[in-house]
């Protein structure tokens, strides 16, 4: 069969690479793919927005199923744009994605189906919004309604700064329409864990947990990124509290997506804090993590492309998907000056000193061909996974091999995956 890949990304290079396992798969197309992707899949010039373009592709070269990497094209409504056309697809229509899409209608359907969250408010004029952070507790958190690039979450410790923030995604609109609404949410403390799952929007089967390394910094300092790395599973979530997270907050979900006439099949994120009090969600998204993907695929045993056609079909079951008891942890390089404007062009040495293999796979981010070398062309640049029995052992292997990339002003963190030795706490 042939598959259409939607993305640019690490994590739809790791899409691509275990797809690409599959006997049933002759041909992958990555649209627009970068230059990792392109050793596996043929990469074709349409951005990932274009709806239509995309599906006009699809049609013409009778593609058997696409697979959406980024939230953008799910929350436009890609999936219902291919529906209409009776083409295949794998992912949630457009009012499910809504459940990333607006976090405004993300709280609020949580509130309705009683899954934990942090109390909030919404409001849709500044002016209230300022009085009501002028007369709270700190730390808040403060959230643009839509999309913003992982941007629009704040947390703030004083007044002037809520203020500011509101002022800024409210009333100068730095993420347009995206900041019509705020939710202002309670400040919750505790361990961030990413939760995925597939579901056909039946049968939902959680992956194995993740941890994502969002600062720039080591040790947790600076501004966020995109990700600047992650490891799974982690020990926190021992069978208990994935049961618990199934039971409070994956299921009732699903069920009430499904009880609205959303239809949500593909991939569940949930971004939870486990705090004193339990698990309660920070937010959903409508589709795999980056870089969670790269961790959490290296992991599976079965055959991704089976389980995509299964969920497409709405007929996913237990038995197809199976996962080893290995430990995967990824660090991502990135380009100097990222999380802000970052360098671009950088050539890149040195990945054909490392051994690549089913242990260490290199994906990539923000790359490119130019002139036969291979530079850089994003923020983020590489991704470099390792895998063993052994957390120590899969830390220690990955940073050989990051060791031996190199580019002009390249950055990474060097304590990815230290969550995991940190002492196990009980949750209640
Ligand atoms: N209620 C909260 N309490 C503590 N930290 C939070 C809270 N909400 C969000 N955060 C932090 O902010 C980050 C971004 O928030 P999130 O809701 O995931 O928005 P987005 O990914 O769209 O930017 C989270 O990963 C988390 O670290
Ligand atoms: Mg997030």
């Amino acid at each position: 069969m042939k598959i259409l890949v939607v993305g640019s990304g690490g994590r739809e290079h790791a899409l691509v690479w275990k797809l690409h396992k599959s006997p049933l798969v002759k041909k992958i197309y990555a649209a627009p793919g970068n230059a990792g992707i392109s050793k596996l899949a043929e990469c074709v010039e349409i951005p990932s927005e274009d709806l239509t373009g995309l599906a006009n592709f699809a049609e013409k070269n009778s593609v058997d199923l696409t697979v959406v990497g980024p939230e953008l094209p799910l929350t436009l409504g890609i999936v219902d744009e291919f529906q209409k056309r009776n083409l295949r697809i794998f992912g949630p229509t457009k009012s499910a994605a809504m459940i990333e899409g607006s976090k405004v209608f993300a709280k609020e359907f949580m509130k309705k189906y009683h899954i934990p969250t942090a109390s909030f408010k919404i409001f849709e004029r500044p002016d209230e919004a300022i009085d009501f952070v002028k007369s709270s507790d700190m730390p808040l958190v403060i959230k643009a309604d839509g999309l913003a690039a992982g941007k629009g979450a704040v947390i703030i410790n004083d007044v002037n700064s809520g203020v500011s923030a509101i002022q800024k995604i409210m009333v100068e609109k730095i993420f347009k329409d995206a900041g019509d609404k705020v939710v202002i949410e309670d400040f919750l403390e505790g361990e961030e864990v990413t939760i995925l799952a597939f579901t056909d929007g039946k049968t939902i089967l959680p992956m194995p947990s993740s941890q994502d390394h969002k600062k720039i910094y080591d040790g947790d300092k600076g501004p966020n990124t995109g990700g600047m790395g992650a490891y799974a599973p982690t020990t926190i979530v021992d069978d208990r509290m994935m049961k618990r997270i199934y039971e409070q907050i994956l299921e009732p979900t699903i069920v009430g997506l499904e009880q609205e006439g959303r239809i949500f099949k593909g991939i569940l994120y949930a971004g939870l804090m486990l705090t004193e009090r339990g698990p309660k969600v920070m937010e959903f998204n409508c589709r795999f993590g980056d870089p969670e993907t790269q961790v959490v695929l290296p992991l599976l045993k079965s055959d991704l492309t089976e389980i995509f056609m299964s969920i497409a079909e709405g007929e996913l079951s237990l038995e197809e998907v199976e996962w080893t008891d290995d430990f995967a942890v990824c660090v991502i390089l990135a380009s100097a000056g990222y999380p802000d404007k970052y360098e671009k062009g950088k050539e890149v040495f040195g990945l054909d000193k490392i051994e690549q293999g089913e242990d260490v796979l290199i994906f990539h981010a923000g790359t490119k061909k130019e002139g036969g070398k291979l530079v850089t062309s994003g923020g983020r640049v590489l991704g470099v996974t390792a895998v063993d029995k052994n957390v120590e052992d899969a830390i220690h292997k990955a940073y050989a091999s990051v060791e031996k990339v190199r580019f002009e002003g390249a950055q990474f963190r060097r304590d990815i995956g230290y969550g995991v030795r940190r002492t196990k706490r009980e949750y209640f």
